[in-house]
């Protein structure tokens, strides 16, 4: 294909704004899936993504459209993840792009997402188009909307596209702007071939299939190609386009997009942002902004039944040949028995990780509170990342370093005092507000990472009623007085519940976990101190009365076959307790304990 006559480009918007729904009319418009044929969401190939609703893997797909001036042109629409923890993945998709349709929902307006979004976009030099959407809405306030769209991006607010993905009104007029207004790409034809790899998912029966975009050169079918970031060499088993099944191609040129196969069966040997050259002619330099996916949210995944423990172990080497992010190594808990720590991009990657291991494997799990990475400097000038709560170092401390993220805002002006309060509870910083409109305001904060992902978003929605709507992105780290809090049972310390935070806001968990363990631990025929500590500073404390338990207390006389179904009833039910020390807790209060309600 002549580059001059393609165009490539994805569609950004926040959650829940028609996305999907307006792919679907587009495969539809240009034929390339009959009427008949189309089901809701046609890209989104996962069932927890259709159920969800939301997008985790890209999808791309060729489209052929004739344009105003009927010359015909090759479309390539790039789905992109719109969640703020596959930020990077986003990055990469856009970087394949010359252009961006900026989608708004016409009833919803401006939110956090889609102004994140455009400002990755921006600094990708992406054209952007922006269109609003579900214009069929009785709610839908185009004009207004249009009004902010205009003042944000600098436009016309009468040039702006008003679309219905559900109906297709406006979708056709969308697909010629698009024709008209994003630039066709642009590389080297001759030079030595180089693309870059924005999405590689695991097919149970083709193994990886790599999402490529070609910036120079031409890659041929059967050629061996080589990754640039490793060096790794694999035969070229098919190359192809998606349009919108997979169709095997003799070679993708300039600005062309398209798939390609090479046998191997771990995303992680082909990785998104990674530049695809040749062997026999290999290129010099690699596409730049390649780097590796960072966990930035930990947390311990325990199976509830301790025999599932290997199977756990299965689901987490399948899932992690689809992806590339998510990291896990052994651990073990007195309280919890056999399980793994797993790293995750974030909190949204984290649930969706957790609820196909529980899904597609069929484990029941029990995960401990999330936490973030510290970095910690001890008074000997020792250096170490802690991910885990009981690796923090038991010496001097001379610094403790937390990452922080920048978070955007957006809600009616009404609930500015509400969120202001919210952040500053948070330890958050306000660095700066605007108001989108009279009625819509963005505030901006500089926030630990560590206070986010503790229900920070749950707590803004209650507080807005469901209005506001967030993002963040990474800002690095800054320095924080924190502190490690233990929980201990009868003197023992019970892993499973120690935390990290900060120095303001320890005696509050001790004291919230303290009262939660003593009303979810049964009665033993001893007493029972629970305690909180800092070290070996107690800060908090409860007490479980003793009780004398006797389970035939409620047979009168001498029926001996129900005396024994009692006994063997309270044997089967002391096979779900956990020994912490000589105290018995039921497995059910861990689990209680560590959900956050
Ligand atoms: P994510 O993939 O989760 O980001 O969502 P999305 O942006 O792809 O949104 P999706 O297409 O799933 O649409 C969200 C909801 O809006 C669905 O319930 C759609 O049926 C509805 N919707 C999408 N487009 C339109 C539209 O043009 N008009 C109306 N009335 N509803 C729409």
């Amino acid at each position: 294909t002549d580059p001059a006559m393609i165009r490539n480009f994805c569609i950004i918007a926040h959650i829940d704004h028609g996305k999907s729904t307006l792919a679907d009319r587009m495969l539809e418009v240009t034929g390339v899936v009959e009427k008949r044929q189309m089901r809701a969401q046609y890209l989104d190939r996962m069932d927890i993504e259709r159920e969800r609703g939301i997008t985790i893997k890209s999808q791309n797909v060729r489209l052929p459209w004739a344009g105003v001036d009927k010359r015909g042109y090759t479309l390539h629409m790039i789905d992109t993840p719109g969640h703020v923890d596959f930020t990077y993945e986003v990055s990469r998709s856009l970087a394949a792009c010359e252009g961006a349709v900026l989608l708004v929902d016409a009833a919803q307006g401006i939110e956090a997402q889609t102004l994140a979004n455009l400002y990755l976009a921006m600094e990708n030099d992406l054209t952007v188009i922006p269109v609003l959407n579900k214009i069929d809405l009785p709610a839908a306030q185009p004009e207004r909307y249009a009004a902010e769209i205009a003042h944000i991006l600098g436009c016309d607010p009468d040039s702006i596209l008003r679309v219905s993905g559900k109906t297709g009104e406006g979708v056709e007029e969308l697909l010629d702007q698009i024709v008209a207004d994003i630039p066709a790409p642009v590389g080297d034809a001759d030079a030595p071939a180089r693309a870059m790899i924005f999405d590689s998912i695991y097919d149970i029966y083709r193994g990886v299939i790599t999402y490529v975009r070609v910036v120079d050169g031409r890659i041929s079918s059967r050629e061996r190609i080589k990754m640039m970031s490793n060096g790794t060499t694999h035969e070229l088993l098919e190359l192809g386009v998606i349009s919108p099944d997979p169709t095997p191609v003799m070679s993708l040129g300039v600005g062309e997009v398209g798939y390609l196969i090479t046998g191997v069966k771990d995303v992680r040997q082909s990785r998104v942002g990674d530049t695809v050259t040749l062997l026999n002619r290999p290129a010099a330099t690699p596409i730049g902004g390649y780097r590796d996916p960072k966990p930035m949210v930990y947390s311990g995944l325990y199976p509830v039944d301790g025999s599932e423990y290997p199977l756990l172990r299965d689901a987490l080497d399948k899932l992690q040949l689809n992806d590339a992010a998510l990291m896990w190594e052994p651990e073990t808990s007195t309280a919890l028995g056999f399980g793994f720590r797993c790293g995750f991009l974030g909190l949204l990657h984290m649930e969706i990780v957790r609820e196909r291991l529980e899904r597609e494997f069929d484990l029941t799990l029990i995960s401990t509170a999330p936490n973030v990475v510290y970095r910690v400097v001890t008074d000997d000038g020792s250096e170490l990342h802690v991910t885990n709560p009981s690796d923090w170092p038991e010496g001097k401390i001379a610094e403790v370093h937390e990452p922080v993220v920048k978070c955007t805002i957006i809600a009616p002006t009404e609930f500015t005092g509400a969120i202001m309060e919210l952040c500053q509870s948070r330890r958050g910083n306000l660095q700066g507000m605007d108001y989108l409109s009279e009625t819509r305001v963005e505030l901006r904060y500089m926030m630990p990472l560590g206070e986010i992902i503790f229900d920070f978003f749950d707590s803004l929605k209650s507080r807005t009623r469901g209005y506001a709507s967030l993002d963040y992105e990474e800002a690095g780290e800054q320095l924080s007085d924190l502190v490690k809090i233990d929980i201990l049972l009868q003197g023992e310390t019970v892993d499973a519940f120690s935390a990290i935070a900060h120095k303001d806001k320890a005696y509050a968990y001790g004291v919230r976990m303290t009262a939660k363990l003593r009303e979810l631990i049964p009665r033993q025929q001893f007493e029972v101190p629970i305690q909180a500590a800092i070290g070996s500073r107690i800060i908090a404390r409860e007490t479980i009365r003793a009780i004398r338990k006797d389970v035939l207390a409620k047979c009168y006389g001498g029926d001996i076959t129900r005396k024994r179904k009692l006994l063997e009833k309270q044997k089967e039910g002391k096979k779900k307790m956990k020994m912490v020390g000589r105290v018995e807790v039921p497995q059910d209060a861990f689990i209680a304990a560590l959900s956050t309600d």
